[in-house]
């Protein structure tokens, strides 16, 4: 009998416990020598709360809006690919429990339930869809018609993938979905995912991108899909300032601050570090989100301090499906709330309004590394 889980961290080293090598290791993996995803981790404690006293936090508020739903907590979750590899039940356990914990998921391109079979299982629940821009345009566009119709808020379109970063150990493992699953949102093999060129020797994820999103992509896009879509959309991947002028030039709704989990190109800064920039540059004009490396309520907690609205959750959300499925995900939304309204309420804060950078410093020296 294995002792309770406690942190975000237990619930991952249990899942490398249950899962197939393969797929762990395809879940847990970053690109190249994994320095951004050690770092995405590390540069957390590189900040240093500044807490003050004194100040009556016998009650604590974290609800936020998010592109204008209500949520309860500034903790959502991140699209993750092809979830029934760790829970038969996959996405739609992710959608109960979401529902459940009142957040907000964002569903992948390449999930293994259907949009509007996530939608079906917790009606009501709050729900974003993430883009990758196929070549094949029309096909592109009908996942956007199908999560409009299925009441999805909002579009997250993925600006960082022209080419699918190199994750060694999916090379190795020559790492493809297990026959009895596919990206069920295609109907044709090739699309789903599930065809025989992904029994090749070489990466088949990576051929799979090659092949079928477009490397070519640049803003007349992103005026492209604003132009065919009412719902808001949120460029995810952006990293500089530069970056998030531009976008604000093209009227997009949101800017999430994200390496991919440091599964793209490796070297980048540390979303963390990113982000103060892009804050700035932004001005508040629209709403400025975060993910990569949080693990903690106190990740979260910084990542609001340096003018994040929200920030999302990839692997733990996967570590906690993989233990057990919707009631699993819940457990991880339950813990890193409990852990951001301790924190919260120990910088002496007592909504996320009064959460500023005054209670940051930057200090040189990770704890971590
Ligand atoms: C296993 C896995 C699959 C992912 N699949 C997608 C995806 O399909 N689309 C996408 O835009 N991002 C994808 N991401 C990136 C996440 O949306 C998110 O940026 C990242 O996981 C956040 O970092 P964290 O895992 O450290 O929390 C994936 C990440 C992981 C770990």
């Amino acid at each position: 009998m294995s002792e309770k889980s406690v942190c975000v961290s237990d619930y991952e080293e249990n899942a490398k416990r249950i899962l197939p090598k393969v797929v762990f290791d395809y879940y847990i993996s970053g690109a190249d020598d994994e320095e951004t995803l050690a770092d995405n981790i590390a540069a957390f404690s590189r900040w240093k709360f500044c807490p003050r006293v004194l100040r009556d936090v016998s009650t604590v508020d974290l609800s936020v809006s998010v592109l204008g739903q209500q949520i309860n907590m500034p903790v959502c979750v991140a699209a993750t690919a092809m979830q029934r590899m760790a829970h038969p039940d996959g996405e739609t356990a992710t959608a109960r429990a979401c529902k459940a914990e009142g957040t907000g998921m964002t569903l992948s391109s390449w999930a293994t339930s259907t949009i509007e079979e996530v939608a079906a299982a917790a009606p009501g629940g709050l729900r974003w869809m993430q883009l990758y821009i196929y070549k094949d345009r029309d096909l592109t566009l009908s996942l956007v018609r199908r999560a409009e119709k299925a009441g999805y808020k909002g579009i997250f379109v993925t600006v960082d993938t022209p080419y699918l970063g190199r994750r060694r150990n999916d090379v190795r493992n020559q790492f493809k979905l297990p026959p009895n699953l596919s990206m069920v949102n295609f109907e044709s093999p090739d699309l789903a995912f599930s065809s025989k060129e992904n029994f090749r020797e070489d990466n088949g994820l990576a051929l799979y991108v090659a092949q079928s999103i477009d490397p070519s992509l640049k803003w007349e896009d992103i005026a492209w899909l604003k132009s065919m879509t009412t719902l808001p959309v949120v460029l995810k991947g952006i990293l500089t300032a530069e970056d998030a002028k531009e976008a604000l030039k093209y009227g997009i709704d949101g800017i999430l601050v994200s390496n991919h989990g440091a599964r793209q190109l490796d070297g980048v800064l540390a979303t963390i570090d990113a982000l103060p920039e892009i804050v700035e540059a932004v001005g508040g004009r629209v709403e400025v989100f975060l993910d990569g490396g949080v693990r903690r309520g106190t990740d979260v907690l910084k990542a609001l301090a340096l003018g994040a609205r929200a920030v999302f959750l990839g692997r733990p959300i996967l570590w906690g499906l993989s233990c057990d499925g919707e009631k699993g995900v819940r457990e991880i939304l339950r813990l890193v709330r409990e852990e951001l309204r301790l924190a919260v309420a120990l910088t002496g804060c007592r909504s996320l309004k009064e959460v500023s950078r005054s209670i940051l410093r930057k200090s040189g020296i990770s704890s971590r590394i």
